[in-house]
């Protein structure tokens, strides 16, 4: 079942999807060569927690940590660590904020220092796919509209689209209905309606699709080893189009 939400509850997830914003800048600042995985983490952590939310990451279904930091070959879900960050890695960081009852949930990722034009591409084009998903998003439009704008866009760019990870609906829950696969047919899947908010979430990878978890039972990689990138975006569908609430404050918007 896909859950309309209210005027008010999307006020309120915009609120949540702000913290997520702001939260994401404050990481920002300390992705540098040398911090490590856990220094991001405790970071975050803190600053959820000092604005009255929470970080649902933590603990669910026994997750160790506050955000996930996914560095190179890694997809999505690596646990932080000790692993300091280096020159020439791409760090993906995705995270969920919880606040007065209501999630967001948002992913980005950054290329630290020197890297090889085609890793910058894929970076940046996965964020362009992310945003030709976003794009799709108006009432009537299918989710098939969505998934079909972030694989074309992919395979133009040569680019593979993870397949085993999807985006989702959102709300008081982490994950809800429906899913929200970055590969599909245009005018195929449920319906968009106004009042729905889903998080869309293509995960791109320089070399083949294939994906595998490592034996901590968390950190997906890519099978070759070749780089992927993360971008997601809490979105929710508007009576014209759609509302992007994890994104920065727009002109004359309030919170
Ligand atoms: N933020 C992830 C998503 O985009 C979910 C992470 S689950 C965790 O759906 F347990 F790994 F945190
Ligand atoms: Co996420
Ligand atoms: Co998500």
């Amino acid at each position: 079942m896909i859950s309309i939400k209210s005027e008010r509850e999307i006020n309120l997830m915009r609120k949540a999807g702000y913290l997520n914003f702001l939260t994401h800048e404050e990481i920002k600042r300390h992705i540098k060569p040398g911090v490590t995985t856990k220094e991001l983490d405790r970071i975050a952590y803190k600053f959820i927690s000092s604005h009255n939310a929470i970080p649902s990451c933590l603990n669910y279904e026994g997750y160790p940590a506050s955000i996930c930091v996914s560095i190179n070959d890694e997809v999505v879900h690596g646990i932080p660590s000790s692993r300091k960050i280096q020159n020439g890695d791409i760090v993906s960081i995705d995270f969920t904020v919880r606040l007065d009852g209501y999630e967001s949930d948002s992913a980005r990722t950054y290329i630290v220092g020197d890297v090889p034009k085609e890793v910058e591409d894929l970076v940046t084009n996965t964020e362009k796919a992310l945003y030709e998903g976003i794009k799709q998003v108006k009432p009537g439009a299918r989710i098939g509209d969505i998934s079909n704008a972030i694989e074309t866009y992919a395979h133009t760019h040569g680019l593979s689209v993870v397949e085993e990870l999807v985006g989702h609906g959102i709300g008081t829950n982490m994950h809800e209905d429906p899913d929200v696969p970055n590969y599909g047919a245009k005018g195929t899947g449920p319906t968009l309606k106004e009042g729905m908010v889903i998080a869309i979430e293509p995960m791109l990878n320089l070399g083949r699709k294939n994906v595998c978890m490592l034996d901590d039972d968390w950190t997906i990689v890519t099978e070759d080893e070749s780089p992927s990138a993360h971008f997601e975006h809490t979105v929710a569908v508007t009576k014209t189009g759609v509302k992007i609430l994890t994104g920065d404050i727009s002109d004359g918007e309030k919170i």
